[in-house]
């Protein structure tokens, strides 16, 4: 399997598209059922920020036929282990957002497992809002088949928790849970730390050559020297509070504004101790892409996978930015609209959670990633996006997005101007799946023009871009000046985590 990134869901995908069997290591961290919103932030423009996903549960349609497959044994797919814990959960914690989001993971972990190589791992990320029901489902799923749970690490994050000043009555929580599955024969190379300075005191006695060493003794009692410079260093344990929590990483150079972002130094302790180079890496909930990023760093082969175009963007700008341009011809980008059909079937999408995904994926791509996707509260119901380009050294200007996937007529324009009038904004883009009429395209032509003085050049006020230009001509936003919104990901190093010594024993 080549490299390949997949833009959708990954129960689907999972489903229909990945073989059993074929993943050396799975790393996931999905939502924590949070209840929260995360915002995608911004570069250059103050406040702006998207929303990036929702962390919100329902017991809705989604739901119960999720619960169903799992009760009936859909297509044979479950242990009686997890049908029983299923319905036992729904007796004690009742239908509600609680057994909504277990549903939801048990579902996407009985495809883990079955994708995963028998000498597989996988790892889980989530905090302590789940993790216990997590460990639940998890060992139901793996332990049943082969697998064995080896760890709950705690990866000990406490500068990261942003909520300590409102936190009352009780403590602030301070680390993540990461539960650690594998299966028989599965890669394990381990990893040293340094010694602490107390550790190292202890090799308190001097040999002839005046090399340090301590005493130690052996199971059976016989008494052996250890000697300072043939320490590996000591075992990493389960208890990780040595990394550097993302925010100290955030401020100088790996933050991309994704929300719940990974520092890269956490995946490359996973992916290091869990594969080797050319294994294949998974990720079904990549986010920004940081381990499929940390993967390819590795030499490992990998797969992403998300549902929202928002985190595909910044993947693919993440990869050419550490990478270098051509790194997309090695990678596959899979349900990303490459035709007409593809768009109408994105735009078509039922499925209300990827309600706005047509619209982003247009504006994103017609940017070339350089607009924020609005979230539409307030007045400005009618823009779906906005972007900025620089209008004199010292100032910037608007342009506002609106995209439609029906049918289309002159009264669309006629309001698009209002809206982009009311938004103060000097150039509107109006992008259709469907061909525009010629009133349309006269009634765009009678908002006149925006002259642009610091580029010497004379844009159309109003502009109809259809979604075929986008895709057939690969039409792009003709403004140079535009400012960049997503942050920069670092141009690859060689240099992997310091405090990592040797991975073999
Ligand atoms: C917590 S973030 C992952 C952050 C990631 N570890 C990183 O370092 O950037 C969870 C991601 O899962 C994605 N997601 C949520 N539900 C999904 C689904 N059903 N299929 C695929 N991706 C999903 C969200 O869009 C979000 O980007």
């Amino acid at each position: 399997m080549e490299n390949t990134l997949f833009y959708g869901d990954n129960l689907d995908i999972l489903r229909k598209r990945i073989k059993d069997e074929t993943v050396d290591l799975c790393y996931i961290d999905p939502p924590f059922n949070s209840k929260r919103t995360y915002n995608q932030i911004y570069l250059n423009i103050g406040e702006d920020k998207a929303q990036a996903f929702v962390d919100t549960w329902k017991w809705d349609s989604y739901a119960v036929s999720g619960y169903q497959e799992i009760i009936t044994n859909y297509e044979g797919r479950f242990t009686s282990q997890v049908i029983e814990l299923i319905k036992g959960l729904r007796n004690v914690i009742k239908e509600g957002s609680l057994l909504a989001y277990i549903v939801s993971m048990t579902l996407r972990i009985t495809e883990i497992q079955r994708v995963l190589k028998k000498t597989g791992s996988f790892y889980l990320h989530c905090d302590p809002t789940c993790s216990h029901y997590l460990k639940l489902v998890s060992d139901a799923v793996f332990c049943t088949k082969g697998g064995d749970f080896q760890n709950e690490i705690v990866w000990s994050n406490e500068s990261s928790s942003g909520y300590k000043t409102q936190v009352k009555n009780k403590l602030v929580r301070g680390h993540d849970v990461i539960l650690f599955y594998s299966g028989k024969g599965s890669v394990f190379n381990t990893l040293y730390l340094p010694l602490s300075e107390s550790t190292k005191k202890r090799y308190d006695k001097t040999d002839e050559n005046g090399k340090k060493y301590k005493i130690y003794f052996e199971d059976d009692g016989t008494e052996r020297k250890q000697y300072l410079d043939k320490s590996k260093g000591r075992k990493l344990s389960d208890c990780w509070n040595d990394l550097p929590s993302f925010q100290t990483v955030n401020v100088n150079r790996e933050w991309l504004g994704y929300p719940t972002q990974k520092p890269m130094v956490l995946l490359e302790r996973i992916i290091q101790m869990s594969s080797n180079e050319g294994d294949v890496v998974l990720d079904a909930y990549c986010g920004c892409g940081t381990t499929i990023a940390v993967a390819q760093r590795l030499k490992r082969m990998w797969i992403g996978i998300d549902i929202t175009y928002q985190s595909i963007s910044v993947i693919i700008r993440r990869f050419e930015d550490t990478f270098g341009k051509q790194i997309s011809d090695s990678i596959i980008l899979d349900g990303i609209p490459k035709d007409m059909e593809s768009a109408r079937a994105l735009a078509n999408k039922k499925d209300d959670r990827l309600r706005k995904e047509f619209e982003k994926w247009a504006i994103l791509t017609y940017s070339d990633n350089r607009a924020i996707i609005n979230e539409k509260k307030g007045a400005d119901k009618g823009i779906d996006g906005i972007a900025y380009f620089l209008s004199s050294q010292t100032d910037t200007e608007k342009i506002v997005f609106q995209v439609k996937s029906g049918k289309v007529g002159r009264t669309d324009i006629a309001a698009f101007i209002t809206d982009t009038n009311s938004e103060n904004a000097q150039i509107g883009i109006f992008l259709t799946l469907e061909e525009p009429t010629q009133p349309m395209r006269q009634a765009a032509m009678s908002a006149g023009n925006y002259e642009h003085k610091l580029m010497g050049r004379s844009y159309n006020r109003i502009q109809i871009v259809t979604i075929k230009e986008i895709i057939e001509e690969k039409k792009r936003l003709d403004m140079p000046l535009s400012l960049e919104v997503l942050k920069s990901a670092k141009p690859k190093s060689g240099q992997i985590q310091e405090q990592i010594l040797d991975q073999t024993e």
